[in-house]
This record gives C-alpha cells, sequence and structure tokens, in this order.
C-alpha cells in the first residue's frame, strides 16, 4: 500500500478561554515548576555522562528547565556502532512499516503531545504559542506526513522494461550512517533533520543544538513512543565541534543533513575533505544555513500589505529565522508613508516571555545571540551612514530582551544591509522610484545568500521583471508576501549560494539525497 497525499496540519489560534488555551497554560505551568534530566539515547537506551549543561529559559534566564548531559567520544562512537548494528534490520524493513512510525509521531503531536511540544519549545527557545504551534506542532506532523507520501510517489517510479529486459530501480539507502546537525530555531527541523533519512532505510547520530535540546529531546521521546527501533536514531547533545570532529573521521559516515550557521557548514566541508580518503563512500552533504533576506517594494505595491510584511517578516520568533526579512528597498515615493506606519507599528509591539501570549516579541536564544545583536545595533547607532529610527534598546538583566529594530541607510552596502545579523533587526534603503531595475540588480549582488525575498507590485510587468532579475538570489521567492513561513508540500524550502546545498526540506528533492539507487537489469 502507498499513503496518499495528505492535507497540512492547521494551526490553533489559540483563542481566549479556548480548551487549547487552557491547556497550554498548565502545560507551561507545569513544566516551569519541573527541572528535568535530559540523557542521551543511544541505541534506545539513556546514557548518562556526568558531564553536564543546563538549558535556561532564555526570557527569564535564571530559571533553569532541564540538565543535560553531554556525549563525549566514547559515547559518540557508541552512537555511530548503535547506527551500524541498527541498520541491518532497519534497512530491510519494508517502507511502509518504516513510514508508520513517522505517522505514528506524527499522530501523537497533533494529538496527546501537541500542547507538550508547544509548552517546551516556548519555554526553552522562547517562541510565542502561535510561532510554536506553527512549527514544533504543525510544521513537523506536515513533515512527517507528506514525506511518506513523497517516498510511496518515488519507490513507485521505476525504469523501462521490455518483453526480455527487466530493469528494476532498487532505492537503496546510502551504504553507511547519516550524521544529523540541528539547529535552534526550529524544532521542527531538530525533528526533520534525522527523520528524513531515516525514512528511507538509513541511521542515524543525531547531535540537536543544545540550545534546542529540550523541546529536541522530546521529539525523541515521541518517535521512540511511535516505535522507532533502538539504534535507528541516536541522540547526541555535545559540544558541537568535538562531535562533528569524532563523527567526521568515521569511515562509514555516509551522509550529513545540516541546518545552522555557514561557517560551521563551511567548517564541516572542510573536514570532509580531510577525511575524504577514510570514506568507503563520497558523503552526501545537505547544508540550509544562513540568509539575508531582501523585501524589494515597487512603487505600484499596496502600503498596508508592506508593512505587515516587513513587520511579520522581519519580527516573528525575534528576526531568528533564517528565512527572516533583513534589508528592505522601498522607493522614495512610498517612503514617508511607509515609514509613519511601520514606526507605529514597531512601537505598538509587545516585548515580554512567553507566557504572555499578547507578547509578539520575546527573548532571542542566548547571550552570545544577545551580544552580536547588540554590536550590530550598536555599529549602526554610530555610524555617520545610517540611523535607528525605531526601536534600538537591548536589556538582558531578566531575560535577552532587544525591541524590534528599524535602521535607515544611504549605503546599500551598509554592514547591516549584506551581514547575516540573526535577530530582530531590519534595515531600510530608499531607492529613487525611477531606478527599480537597478535597484533589483543591487539586491542580486549585495549579499552572498540565496534564501528568501519577496516582491511587493501590484504592476504584473514589475512582479515578472524581480521574478526573472533576482532567478539566483532567492531559493524561496514571494509576491506580496513575507519571505517567511513557508508550507510543507506548498513552499519547499532552501536556498543555494551561501544559504546552502537547496536540497529543498520537506520535498522530494531532499529525500532523493538519502538514497544511492541500484538499477538491477534481468535478461529474461
Ligand atoms: N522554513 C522556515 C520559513 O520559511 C525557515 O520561515
Amino acid at each position: 500500500f502507498s499513503f496518499k497525499r495528505p492535507s497540512n496540519e492547521m494551526p490553533n489560534d489559540f483563542k481566549v478561554n479556548s480548551v487549547e488555551r487552557k491547556e497550554l497554560k498548565f502545560k507551561l505551568e507545569e513544566y516551569s515548576k519541573k527541572v528535568i534530566e535530559i540523557p542521551l539515547i543511544i541505541n534506545g537506551k539513556e546514557v548518562r555522562t556526568g558531564d553536564m549543561g543546563e538549558v535556561r529559559m532564555p526570557h527569564n534566564h535564571k530559571h533553569i528547565l532541564a540538565n543535560y548531559h553531554k556525549a563525549g567520544e566514547k559515547e559518540i562512537s557508541m552512537a555511530v556502532e548503535a547506527s551500524r548494528e541498527a541498520k541491518k534490520e532497519w534497512e530491510n524493513m519494508p517502507w511502509q512499516m518504516r513510514a508508520l512510525v513517522f505517522k505514528k509521531a506524527a499522530a501523537l503531536i497533533a494529538g496527546p503531545y501537541r500542547q507538550v511540544m508547544n509548552a517546551v519549545t516556548m519555554l526553552g527557545q522562547s517562541k510565542n504559542a502561535y510561532q510554536a504551534e506553527i512549527e514544533a506542532v504543525c510544521e513537523l506532523v506536515d513533515f512527517f506526513e507528506f514525506n511518506t507520501h513523497y517516498i510511496s510517489k518515488m519507490y513507485k517510479e521505476q525504469p523501462d522494461s521490455t518483453r526480455t529486459v527487466i530493469n528494476q530501480l532498487d532505492y537503496r539507502p546510502l551504504e553507511g550512517f547519516v550524521f544529523a546537525v540541528t539547529p535552534f530555531n526550529f524544532t521542527a527541523i531538530g525533528g526533520n533533520l534525522p527523520s528524513a533519512p531515516a525514512m528511507v532505510g538509513n541511521t542515524v547520530v543525531w547531535k540537536p543544538a543544545l540550545t534546542a535540546v529540550y523541546s529536541n529531546y522530546f521529539v525523541m521521546k515521541i518517535l521512540q513512543e511511535a516505535g522507532l527501533p533502538s539504534g535507528v536514531i541516536n541522540f547526541i547533545p555535545g559540544d558541537g565541534a568535538k562531535v562533528a570532529d569524532v563523527v567526521l573521521k568515521k569511515d562509514d559516515l555516509a551522509g550529513i543533513h545540516f541546518t545552522g550557521s555557514t561557517t560551521v557548514f563551511n567548517s564541516m566541508w572542510k573536514k570532509v575533505a580531510q577525511n575524504l580518503e577514510k570514506y568507503k563512500t563520497y558523503p552526501k552533504i545537505v547544508g540550509e544555513t544562513g540568509g539575508k533576506d531582501f523585501v524589494v517594494v515597487h512603487p505600484s505595491a499596496d502600503n498596508n500589505e508592506v508593512v505587515t510584511g516587513l513587520i511579520r517578516g522581519a519580527y516573528e520568533y525575534q528576526g531568528q529565522k533564517c528565512s527572516a526579512a533583513s534589508r528592505a528597498y522601498i522607493p522614495e515615493s512610498k517612503w514617508a508613508e511607509i515609514k509613519n506606519s511601520l514606526i507605529k507599528e514597531v512601537k505598538n509591539i509587545k516585548v515580554g516571555p512567553v507566557e504572555e501570549f499578547s507578547n509578539f516579541v520575546n527573548a532571542v536564544i542566548d547571550q552570545k545571540a544577545f551580544d552580536k545583536i547588540e554590536n550590530y545595533i550598536d555599529y549602526a547607532r554610530k555610524s555617520p551612514e545610517a540611523e535607528i529610527i525605531a526601536g534600538g534598546t537591548c536589556d538582558d538583566t531578566k531575560g535577552y530582551f532587544i525591541s524590534p529594530t528599524l535602521i535607515l541607510t544611504e549605503n546599500p552596502k551598509f554592514k547591516t544591509m549584506v551581514e547575516e545579523i540573526f535577530g530582530p533587526v531590519l534595515t531600510i534603503f530608499v531607492y529613487p522610484d525611477d531606478e527599480f531595475e537597478q535597484t533589483l540588480k543591487l539586491v542580486n549582488e549585495t549579499s552572498p545568500y540565496g534564501l528568501t525575498g519577496s516582491i511587493f507590485a501590484k504592476d504584473r510587468q514589475a512582479q515578472l521583471k524581480a521574478i526573472k532579475e533576482l532567478r539566483q538570489a532567492a531559493g524561496n521567492f514571494y509576491v506580496n508576501d513575507k519571505p517567511t513561513t513557508a508550507i510543507v508540500g506548498q513552499q519547499p524550502f532552501g536556498g543555494a549560494r551561501a544559504s546552502g546545498t537547496n536540497d529543498k526540506a520537506g520535498a522530494e528533492q531532499n529525500l532523493s539525497r538519502w538514497i544511492s539507487p541500484r538499477v538491477v537489469k534481468e535478461t529474461l
């Protein structure tokens, strides 16, 4: 049997007095009150190393949520060994049986664990209820459901045969294990990166971001409850460089599924290159990294749509999405009106902890992120080339809070127009109305990234020009919409250039990277 195309999991809106809101509030309280211990999970068993780290709430950094164990060299090697052993049965299991594990996990997340997933993502990663629900629940459920559907489609494809020759495509998994390295900003990516290769018969060593280890541990537990056999995915929190050093030296490394910074991804390619002679096969390297995502406004655009797109695109989840709008190009004739509305909107944004549902902006993830973002804001404040026209306040006394910030510059290559900040900071460049085409060229040439971007225009010719001119500038391009919130099955996500290998998460393109097809020709 195969799996029909699913429909997307619909997010809840947590209306005041709704059952969902009450249940979520209850879970937030329950999980705030306890301090859990997070072990490694290797070969289905909990492993404790005693080398500990703490999970603290970013919006209340004195509050400890969990203590986690960190993997050392011994445990990393144990995880690789466990994945090697588990593969023997897992890869030979009927693919539908493998798929059922992930479908069951999707049902558990959408049903009984829904508010647990939201609560732990909100507390551990400082995400508001709406931002948690769209990804820690809906997107993760969609990843599991759509991927199983795409696999059924993919496996059906067979080459031509004749009366005397039968050709079969054998969808082998890779020969070896896959190393999944996942980020803090989306719990769904934490779940998808180890799962997508596993669905097609691979086994995985998973290193979650330490800043998301709390929610990611729950994902791992749910996968186990859904029937994931021991050793198929091995969960090993640890120091990133240390884990990578050990894992990337293993001779049966067959793939890397990564989401994180461009710098770390580059360092992994270099380590792979250094170890190349060791490997039995060329590892497949799939990565989604950073972005410097743009919004171009044409004189024909609708101002309200632009303002909503910019506010949501730049500031949802504190701008910590690789897809976040972080540079905008606005025509002179529209600037006065857009500026007034933007400043008004930014001033109205409520900033604060996640427990208060009306807070649109919460804390950034940790001290390192806070310092980095603050440095960019300070740089703009001191520069004669820029002006902070809204926000710019940074306060880390209780939590890592940075107010939504608007920077205006006359230099299209100003530091904050070009470099990824990964925080609630939007830089604006105003261009002469008759220079739309030059502006598109500028957008294309200004940044090394190629992840997402938007054009706001009602004029069809302007839309078409932008779609054509910015062809390589974004892997996800939006017309009259913000550049964030791609939906699985609708906008497969990823970009090229310094943004990654563009192997679209939650799509057939991605799944195909985890197989190494064999053709069997039989002559009758
Ligand atoms: N997939 C996420 C988005 O589109 C990053 O915002």
